[in-house]
């Protein structure tokens, strides 16, 4: 019984981050740019390398998109989940707050500009 309902729980939790990623669109990648230009840039920098101006005095530094590794993952459900609920124990903070839309617009911003070899998308 218990092992069903975590299983259930799993399924919803699931259903919640990775239920229904858009599709890409060019649209979409560029509203990406502005939820990222207002919400990760002073952070994770305009390059996506991590340098952004309050990125440098942090410990641990921002992530550099173009070629650290993702320890959450780096497949587009996986850097969505990461933004909605951020890393625990870093400065790196959930944006639950975020429409659904912006996160995945901010994903694929991410993934198209900054980590082109990383995640196959299909346009
Ligand atoms: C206040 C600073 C800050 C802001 C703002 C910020 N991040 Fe981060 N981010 C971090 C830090 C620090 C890490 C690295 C944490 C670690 O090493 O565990 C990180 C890591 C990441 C990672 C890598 C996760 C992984 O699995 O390694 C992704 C993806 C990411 N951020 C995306 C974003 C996006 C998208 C935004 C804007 C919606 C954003 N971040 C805003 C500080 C920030």
């Amino acid at each position: 019984m218990i092992k069903q309902m975590i299983g259930i729980n799993l399924f919803f939790a699931t259903a919640v981050f990775a239920g229904n990623a858009p599709a890409i669109t060019p649209a979409l990648i560029e509203k990406g740019k502005a939820v990222y230009t207002a919400n990760c840039l002073t952070c994770h920098g305009e390059q996506g390398n991590g340098e952004g101006p309050a990125g440098a005095y942090m410990n641990p530094k921002p992530r550099n998109f173009t070629k650290d590794k993702f320890k959450a993952g780096d497949q587009p459900q996986q850097i969505f989940k990461t933004i909605s609920l951020g890393l625990p124990n870093t400065t790196m903070a959930g944006f639950g707050h975020l429409s659904e839309e912006d996160r995945w617009a901010a994903t694929y911003y991410l993934i198209s500009t900054f980590r082109k070899s990383a995640a196959n998308l299909k346009k």
